[in-house]
């Protein structure tokens, strides 16, 4: 588009076409089309259309009218006879284009200008002539050039009223030519065969050729002397009228003016609405043997320039092409930068473009996860709660002892439900795209241990010493399923979100803790984390239960230092499993005060001191010793004492003392008591009672028995 409108920017100037109808073709005509021509290169709007109808009236008519069709702005024309071509004429100029007639006259008035020479003058001058070259005294011969063209008959009036001057020149003959040779020198053969041809003194020719033509005929008929030829057309170069003259192959002519330059002007005028002559007529002089050496050598200078014009003309074209082929590579040059701009933003639209769609379609699948979670979260809860409640039910006698055809029913209900777990799980592998982990295989594997290990869900009442649990779910129905599990094996506390779950733990520092993740107040990721930053309940073992099954999912989970990750749907054995498994799985600090080899996490070197892998339960444990050792001598020392002293209530230091050694407080302070009454029994020379009353025992009996079970031995025995 660029282009063409660029290119188009460099056509603006408007052409006139200017149609031109020789009524000839001869080197009269070539030498004004020439003419023409070079007039027409000092005006860059013009463009030239040739015709030449070779002096016949029905082509001239033909040529006008088909010049006219192309769509000339203006006819030149120089028309045959004065009136066979003036219909053709007057419709170009009905038609509104501006006519200029030259050299030959039409009958019509409908003209716009007329240029040319004066032919009657022309006819005068050389009647003149002719007479003063004969001496007023002679025989002459005038042959007509075409019989109905404006100069024949104009140059026949002219000719005649001057001889008519002259009584003793005498014309014996008006022979009727056509301007062309051949036919004069036919006429006149024919008349030099009817006439005698001695005698003649001059024969007047209309133009040179015609002159020629009557030369050729007395040539060949012989008889002496020739008569002297006089024509009109005087132009230079070969045959030219001029040279003849020189050659005196002429007597005389007369320059008949072409002026093609002329008439370009005044066309180029009319076009442009300047102020023009309606008649011009051109000037013109007699050629004779005196003038027409210097009248050759001035054509030829003319001739040079014209040559000179022309080759400069053509020099100038070679330059307007080759800037039109520069302003064409420009202009494809600044197209192409240009598309390159365009292509360039295009491209950068097209990445802001993608940019933007990626932000949406990473916005959207993090949208898709989150529904999905939700939904997840939504479906597998009371799935939890149907499939679970389902798999006791089956164990129970009515489901086992029913009838056949509600087993079946019960049956159809089970493998329905389970169905639609492995359908949502699927469902959510394929939308989400993240692997669900090896939960699948961990379920199996913790349902086989549990079947072989046999565990039993139901019947016994948990006694004083079984582990207590922590449930912590906001939903009431997700809890009563936990409680049915778990209750005859575990001691239960519930809380129904984090925030409550945190005091809980605090206060009472159960064995373990089930979680559900998705809760309000406090979520299960952040109660995990809060558990596990406390000194109190730092060494609780957190089970996440979660309908948030991703992979992701369970990496935050585990992040926030839960110990075990479970996701619901949940096989019950799984999580009884789980639940065992972590609780005897716990790095036990025991033997802090025995002196036997320490049987788990404590080495038998370093009898004294424990250790664990959380600086936070070491911590705990040295100011326990502390306090312990402090106040052990005391026989009144009570736990209350050494909890107040730990900053804790009594059942706070009984559970994190058991959670972390397994054993109680008394245990340990006794265990304390004997480990010193042990030591001075060895390195000291105190008796059996003062060491136990000096280690805090209130009798020396009592001791005596406790010592025993610790050791196997009495301390009588150990002082040997
Ligand atoms: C050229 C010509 C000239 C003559 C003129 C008359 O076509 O024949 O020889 O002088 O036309 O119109």
């Amino acid at each position: 588009m660029i282009v063409v409108l660029l290119a188009s920017c460099s056509q603006d100037v408007k052409k006139y076409r200017i149609g031109v109808s020789q009524c000839s073709d001869d080197i009269w005509r070539d030498k004004q089309n020439s003419e023409l021509k070079i007039g027409a290169y000092f005006h860059d709007n013009v463009e030239l259309r040739f015709a030449a109808a070779y002096d016949s009236d029905e082509r001239q008519i033909q040529q006008i009218d088909s010049l006219v069709d192309t769509g000339i702005d203006l006819l030149i024309v120089a028309p045959n006879q004065v009136s066979t071509i003036s219909s053709a004429i007057d419709r170009a100029y009905d038609k509104g284009i501006p006519v200029i007639v030259f050299e030959r006259k039409t009958n019509s008035k409908k003209y716009t200008a007329y240029m040319g020479a004066d032919n009657y003058e022309m006819g005068h001058l050389m009647g003149e002539y002719v007479a003063s070259r004969l001496n007023e005294r002679g025989r002459i011969i005038e042959v007509m050039g075409l019989k109905g063209s404006s100069p024949a008959i104009e140059r026949h009036n002219g000719f005649r009223d001057a001889i008519s001057q002259h009584p003793n020149i005498q014309v014996v003959a008006t022979l009727q030519g056509d301007w062309t040779e051949p036919t004069a020198y036919k006429i006149v053969k024919q008349w030099l065969d009817q006439n005698h041809g001695d005698g003649i003194d001059l024969v007047f020719g209309m133009n040179d050729r015609t002159a020629m033509g009557a030369r050729k005929a007395f040539n060949e008929v012989g008889g002496s002397p020739l008569p002297l030829f006089c024509g009109i057309d005087g132009l230079p170069g070969e045959n030219g009228g001029i040279t003849l003259v020189r050659d005196s192959l002429l007597d005389a002519s007369y320059i008949y003016p072409t002026h093609g330059d002329k008439l370009i002007q005044l066309a180029v005028d009319i076009l442009e609405g300047r102020p023009y002559e309606k008649e011009t007529k051109l000037m013109s002089a007699l050629v004779t043997r005196e003038n027409a050496r210097v009248l050759l050598m001035e054509s030829d200078e003319v001739m040079r320039q014209s040559q000179y014009i022309e080759k400069l003309h053509q020099t100038a074209r070679g330059y307007l092409k080759q800037l039109a082929s520069q302003r064409t590579l420009t202009f494809l040059a600044l197209a192409t930068i240009v598309l390159l701009l365009l292509l360039l933003v295009g491209i950068y639209m097209y990445y802001l473009q993608k940019a933007r769609i990626d932000d949406e379609r990473t916005q959207m699948e993090r949208e898709q996860l989150d529904f999905y979670t939700q939904v997840s979260h939504e479906l597998r809860t009371p799935l939890t709660l149907i499939e679970g409640p389902l798999a006791k039910l089956a164990e129970t006698p009515d489901i086992k002892n029913a009838s056949a055809g509600a087993s079946d029913l019960f049956a159809i209900v089970r493998r329905n439900t389970q169905q639609l777990t492995q359908l949502i799980n699927k469902m959510l592998d394929a939308q989400v795209g993240a692997p669900r982990g090896d939960m699948t295989g961990e379920q199996i594997d913790a349902i086989t241990a549990s079947q072989e290990s046999g565990i039993q869900t139901e019947g016994t009442v948990p006694d004083e010493e079984a582990p207590t649990v922590l449930i912590v779910d906001d939903n009431a129905d997700i809890r009563a399923y936990l409680r049915s599990i778990l209750q005859s094996r575990y001691r239960l506390l519930e809380a129904e979100d984090g925030k409550h779950g945190l005091e809980i733990a605090r206060e009472q520092v159960p064995d373990l803790i089930v979680s559900d993740v998705m809760m309000p107040v406090m979520n299960g990721l952040e109660f995990c984390q809060q558990v596990k930053s406390e000194v109190l309940s730092s060494h609780i073992p957190v089970i996440l239960l979660t309908a948030r099954a991703m992979s992701q999912h369970q990496i935050e989970g585990y992040q926030s230092g839960a110990d075990a990750y479970i996701t619901k749907p949940f096989s019950q054995e799984l999580l009884l499993v789980r639940i065992d498994n972590l609780l005897h799985s716990r790095h036990l600090l025991r033997d802090l005060w025995s002196n036997r080899p320490a049987e788990v996490g404590n080495k038998p070197e370093e009898p004294a001191s424990t250790s664990s892998e959380n600086p936070m339960e070491n911590a705990f444990i040295a100011k326990f010793r502390k306090v312990v050792e402090e106040r052990m001598s005391d026989s009144n020392v009570s736990v209350e004492e050494l909890a107040t002293m730990m900053g804790l209530s009594r059942v706070q230091l009984y559970r994190k003392v058991k959670a972390l050694t397994g054993n109680t407080p008394v245990d340990l302070l006794r265990k304390a008591r004997l480990s010193r009454a042990k030591d001075l029994l060895t390195g000291t020379e105190l008796t059996v009672s003062e060491i136990a009353y000096q280690v805090g025992f209130a009798s020396p009996s009592y001791f005596t028995k406790c010592y025993k079970d610790e050791y196997g031995v009495v301390p009588g025995e150990d002082r040997k």
